[in-house]
């Protein structure tokens, strides 16, 4: 089963493929910040530490949003992510 671990807290939780990180956080009470959950305020920016290519594409819309709440390449909004192999989560500023 794919492994979400929080930069966080260095927890790791075993979630089944395909889950939603915002559902999973959200339900488990999860320390990472959201706002809108759809994309759009940029809140749940965050960065891969490790698999980037562990999780769905980047839609053109969660492009636009990220491109204006942050610089850092490869960034992630957390609340659009669907987890389906290892990753690491870092929520950025
Ligand atoms: S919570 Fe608003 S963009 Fe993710």
């Amino acid at each position: 089963m794919p492994k979400i671990t929080l930069a966080a807290n260095s927890q790791s939780y075993e979630v089944p493929e395909g889950t939603s990180f915002l559902e999973f956080c959200q339900e488990n009470d999860l320390p990472h910040n959201f706002g809108c959950t759809v994309g759009s305020c940029g809140v749940c920016v965050s960065s891969l530490d490790e698999g980037a290519d562990q999780v769905n594409p980047v839609t053109d819309d969660e492009g636009e949003t990220v491109e204006m709440c942050s610089g850092v390449e490869g960034a992630r909004l957390a609340c659009q992510l669907k987890v389906n192999g290892d990753i690491t989560v870092r929520q950025l500023d």
